[in-house]
């Protein structure tokens, strides 16, 4: 019998779980955006395709300066999505399917249209509305430099100049990413009390979890010191803005917030940190319950290098009891198809760029592989939008339709992250390819390729070689297999280049990242292969599941189960 994981007080531990950018997900109202009803009438698919959770980008009211990363009010969706009420029913109606809902929290910033920030420009310098944030004066006989050398996530300053009531050229602002999103002084008490009331607001409308942006940044040195980005900076030297100590304390009290519930909350933190034991004591049983694994989406397609990834990820889990997690892909990173095709395979913000040959056919293969590797390594594991389908990174949106910040602020260097929110192909031969409703009058925000035919939920349903029967096969035997999801796992001796690991007594996962056929370990059973394996093979750029003979003993790797 099939075990949805709404019954399971640690669900965060093992969940499957799909995130969704709602904006691009299923349009129902015809506009061209996605919205909460689209996603209402979608649920029996995701529920078909078995994940546990949906964690759902901002939906908040906003001006979408950064994809509704740029938050107005957390207690209204914008009404491109929807009402708040509506919200409400999504939560309930997917939680009737077994699926809990996750909201994203941006505590880094708001919008610079919130309420604060414009009370903020209007009562001045010194005064206490300007307190919950950053504004500084300038530098230079006259204020015209910036306070400090601080750059901008999205290309240029972090700060930017703000106009006085009367008209005249007043303080800076600092904002870590656009400008459109000043950044809150987490100093302030108001700050963190907000904060913690609209933690409550969603799990009082039912949100099993948050998954916190930017949740190492929220912290400032006060002095503000400039930053040398040249250098090398000596191992635990505080970084005025990134990982600093204080941020401890805050997720302190988020912690007691989400456990006040009788089903306690999960807190998920988006975290990059190149530092695992850094990353770890965000994890530790009094901060947030699960952090996203960037060191292993970012990694090459390379056994040597995802083994290591692999290890050291559950080394660092170990001592502080927190499931791993397990992505490759989000709203931020090139689509996994696209990346893995490339001769350079890994990811990197800084070396992000379009246009290079990638080969889809071999990193359609790849991500098949790695969906199965991720789906059977111990912890959770996230899923994008779209990868259920292997849509490919579009790299050719003309540049009168890209919207993201990035994009525009470095200048077009940095092609942005819109290639990967392109909506999504439902069904039809052609664009709006069922994202929209027959009829609607409005394109898609971002447009299409005209050969995505193939690529679409309906083209794939049934289609027993397609990547979506792939996902749906792979969640609904990692529901059911006990030794998936949460526990430990055992290495397993392989040919070179070759991952095989064991999860519980009879489970192995093999993965070939050779370039020749290898041979799978004793097994009574394939239970899911990528593809054929002729002559018993595993072929290069495959994985498979296997039923093995019972094992008895062995060293199994797993971080304790915290309390
Ligand atoms: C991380 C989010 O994933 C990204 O999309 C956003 O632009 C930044 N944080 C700023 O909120």
């Amino acid at each position: 019998m099939e075990t949805p994981t709404v019954h399971e007080p640690q669900w965060w531990r093992g969940a499957a779980i799909y995130q969704v950018y709602v904006r691009s997900f299923a349009d129902a109202g015809g506009d061209g955006v996605g919205d909460l009803a689209g996603v209402r009438a979608r649920l029996p698919y995701l529920a078909d395709l078995g994940v546990d959770a949906l964690w759902f980008t901002p939906w908040y009211s906003s001006p979408l300066a950064d994809g509704g990363y740029d938050v107005a009010d957390y207690r209204e969706i914008d009404p491109m999505f929807g009402t708040l009420a509506e919200a409400e029913k999504l939560i309930s109606e997917a939680l009737d399917l077994g699926i809990r809902t996750i909201v994203d929290i941006v505590p880094n910033h708001v919008s610079s249209a919130h309420v604060w920030f414009q009370q903020a420009l209007e009562a001045g310098s010194g005064s206490p509305e300007r307190a919950r944030f950053w504004f500084r004066p300038g530098r230079g006989e006259h204020g015209e430099l910036a306070p400090n050398n601080w750059r901008s996530q999205f290309g240029g300053p972090a700060w930017t100049r703000s106009t006085d009531p009367d008209g005249t050229p007043g303080e800076w602002y600092l904002h870590r990413f656009a400008p459109e999103q000043p950044d809150l002084n987490w100093a302030h008490p108001e700050v963190r009390q907000e904060h913690e009331d609209v933690l409550r607001f969603w799990f009082d409308r039912g949100a099993a979890g948050v998954r916190i942006d930017s949740a190492a940044e929220l912290v400032k040195d006060p002095a503000l010191p400039d930053y040398d980005y040249d250098s090398a900076h000596p191992d635990g030297e505080p970084h005025p803005y990134n990982d600093r100590d204080e941020l401890h304390d805050i997720y302190r009290s988020w912690r007691v917030v989400a456990d006040s519930y009788p089903q306690p909350r999960a807190l998920i933190g988006e975290i990059w940190l190149p530092d695992p034991e850094r990353f770890a004591r965000y994890l530790r049983p009094d901060e947030l319950h699960t952090a996203f694994n960037f060191g292993f989406l970012a990694c090459p397609w390379d056994a040597e290098a995802l083994r290591e990834s692999i290890s050291t990820t559950l080394a660092v889990h170990a001592p502080v009891g927190a499931p791993a997690t397990w992505v490759l892909a989000n709203h931020d990173i090139t689509r996994t198809v696209t990346r893995y095709g490339r001769e350079s395979t890994g990811f990197d913000f800084a070396a992000k760029a379009h246009g290079i040959p990638t080969d889809l056919a071999l990193g359609t293969r790849r991500a098949r592989a790695a969906a199965l590797l991720t789906l059977a390594l111990p912890g959770s594991v996230y899923l994008y939008q779209g990868e259920e389908l292997a849509l490919p990174e579009v790299e050719d949106i003309p540049a009168d339709r890209i919207e993201d910040p990035m994009y525009h602020r470095t200048g077009g260097t940095d092609p942005g992250r819109d290639g990967c929110r392109v909506p999504l192909p439902w069904n039809g031969s052609a664009p709006p390819y069922g994202f929209s409703p027959a009829g609607a009058t409005a394109e898609p925000w971002l447009p299409q390729p005209l050969d995505w035919s193939a690529l679409t939920a309906a083209a794939q349903d049934g289609d027993s070689d397609s990547m979506l029967t792939l996902y749906r096969r792979a969640l609904r035997i990692r529901r059911n297999e006990p030794a998936l999801g949460d526990g430990p796992m055992e290495w397993m001796e392989s040919a070179p280049l070759v991952l095989a690991f064991r999860r519980g007594p009879h489970f192995a996962c093999v993965v070939n990242l050779s370039d020749a056929p290898a041979p799978l370990p004793e097994h009574s059973d394939v239970l899911l292969a990528c593809g054929p394996t002729p002559g018993g093979l595993l072929p290069p750029d495959a994985a498979v599941w296997l039923r093995t003979p019972l094992v008895e003993h062995g060293a199994q790797v797993a971080p304790p189960r915290a309390g």
